[in-house]
């Protein structure tokens, strides 16, 4: 169980880097927000290593779904980030609200179990939150087409989900 887990995290925080990716490729170094996206996706970058790290340790095989994850998380992020700085903020907050859920169910499904995912899972819980946060204070509300936007990265974030624990 811990297995598919690990798994689906992993690909997870694999996308995340990508998302600010595809973003940073758009805005540059210079657009507004552009240091707390970078230093966003350097936490990313590191919540991917230690993932990484266990997998590699504990023998778990990547999603197959890797490549499928790698080019449309850069293409949401760069679309968002084409829209303006604002969607890509709102990308962030929707993508960071449903991994902190994602996270909090993992959580109660582990109940003290195997602790050392579970102190990995909470600890990149409080930078997901805080990414949201981030996220929301930086003007994501503000958007075009918010609610819709939202909405639909939501849809989207759940079915990789959905799919990566699977396949
Ligand atoms: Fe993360
Ligand atoms: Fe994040």
């Amino acid at each position: 169980m811990t297995e598919a887990m690990l798994r689906v995290d992993q690909a997870g925080e694999f996308g995340a880097t990508r998302i600010y990716a595809g973003q940073l490729a758009v805005m540059g170094d210079r657009a507004p927000h552009a240091a707390e996206v970078a230093a966003m996706a350097a936490q990313e970058a590191g919540h991917r290593a230690k993932f990484d790290a266990l997998m590699a340790k504990r023998g778990v095989r990547p999603t197959a779904l890797q490549p499928l994850w790698s080019a449309a998380g850069f293409a949401l992020g760069a679309g968002c980030a084409l829209i303006g700085p604002e969607a890509a903020m709102a990308c962030t907050a929707a993508i960071e609200e449903e991994i902190d859920r994602h996270y909090s169910e993992q959580l109660d499904e582990l109940d003290g179990s195997d602790p050392e995912l579970a102190e990995l899972i909470t600890e990149f819980r409080a930078d997901e939150r805080e990414h949201r946060a981030t996220a929301l204070a930086a003007g994501a509300e503000r958007a075009p087409g918010y609610m819709l936007l939202s909405g639909a990265i939501r849809l989207g974030c759940r079915a990789a989900i959905a799919l990566s624990k699977r396949i």
